[in-house]
């Protein structure tokens, strides 16, 4: 079995590596620990029907998850781009699922990082070269994915599970996932610059991206299927927590009881969630996360700001509208805005 199942991932890596690469500006991925020879291939970003992917980090990942997954009905997957308050969503919503088994005070997020609480399918679970047992997991299954919603295979769509999806404003995003991107990358003479990743950004090439493609994807599918998904903003999560909290809370369908909400549980919940409570826990200060890269990435890269329209600190006026122009275009005639 071990070996049918190195010879299925030997075959993803195999097609990937046909798949057409990005060699632009000198965009690159960070080192990632392998024993293939053809390193410089594996740092370059692949497109697999019609998005941007980290050929040796997610895509084999994916593949094994797209032929292996099989999602229960009562299942929750937590999509999102990068860099759009993944983390902050993850918490929210495990400390909310479980919050009567773990209440606050013993929630499994005062010791282990949101990535660890809600495991990613194509990094994680499905990323190890081998098949994980997903079937032992208890329901409600909390887990997450990268991957847009067109990509998603139609058992998963058909399996009656739901998808919380969260965005957030496109300068914001991109300037998180310049810096994310530049902490994941060991080497100090392959450090990305800001002018080279906005380019390859503008032109779609990200991990996931298309962002434009990526948001509509789960925009559109929110509009049929409002009951299956649930369609998010950072920037709204920002601004009314504790509303779109009770509204994660009900789609997930485990809404706050009033007495729940007299005692203060949704409190409890959004302040163990806030980001300087999370960023302060001495595992978000020390711990590091389980990505396999060749040097170790601490677990606070994941708290750096957590601030609206940090951008205006980065891009220039010209560079801030030409992304905006370029979003308008994409969601025109969506009902979609930032
Ligand atoms: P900044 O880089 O702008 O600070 P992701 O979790 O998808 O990787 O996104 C990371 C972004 O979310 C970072 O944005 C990070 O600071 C922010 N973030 C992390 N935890 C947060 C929290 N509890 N509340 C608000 N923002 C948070």
């Amino acid at each position: 079995e071990e070996d049918r199942q190195k010879q299925m991932y030997k075959r993803y890596d195999e097609l990937i590596l046909t798949l057409p690469a990005y060699t632009q500006n000198s965009i690159m991925l960070p080192e990632s620990i392998k024993d293939s020879p053809s390193e410089e291939k594996l740092r370059q970003y692949r497109q697999y029907k019609g998005f941007w992917f980290w050929p040796d980090m997610m895509l084999p990942g994916f593949m094994a998850a797209k032929d292996h997954f099989i999602p229960r009905p009562s299942d929750i997957l937590i999509c999102t781009p990068l860099k759009v308050g993944t983390t902050w969503l993850k918490a929210l919503a495990f400390a909310t699922l479980n919050r009567n088994d773990q209440p606050c005070k013993q929630s499994l997020l005062l010791s282990h990082n949101p990535h660890d609480c809600v495991p990613n399918l194509e990094v994680i679970l499905y990323g190890r070269k081998r098949l994980p047992d997903l079937t032992v997991v208890p329901s409600p299954r909390l887990l997450s994915t990268h991957v847009p919603y067109q990509l998603f295979p139609t058992s998963w769509l058909s399996s009656g599970c739901k998808f919380v999806f969260l965005c957030r404003n496109p300068k914001d995003t991109f300037i998180s996932y310049w810096h994310y991107l530049n902490k994941l990358i060991e080497d100090v003479n392959h450090k990305q610059s800001l002018g080279d990743m906005f380019d390859a950004f503008l032109k779609g090439v990200h991990l996931n991206g298309p962002l434009w493609d990526h948001v509509l994807g789960f925009w559109n599918a929110s509009l049929v299927n409002p009951d299956k998904v649930l369609f998010l903003k950072y920037e709204e999560l920002k601004s009314d927590t504790a509303v779109n909290l009770k509204k994660l809370a009900e789609f997930m369908g485990c809404p706050f009881t009033e007495e729940e909400e007299r005692d203060g549980v949704l409190e409890k919940i959004l302040d163990m969630c806030s980001f300087e409570s999370l960023r302060n826990l001495e595992v978000n200060k020390t711990g590091t996360m389980p990505l396999k890269l060749s040097h170790d990435i601490g677990n606070e890269v994941f708290f750096r700001k957590g601030e609206v329209g940090d951008w205006v600190n980065f891009l220039t006026p010209e560079m801030a509208q030409r992304l905006d122009q370029a979003m308008e275009q994409k969601f025109e005639g969506s009902g979609l805005s930032f």
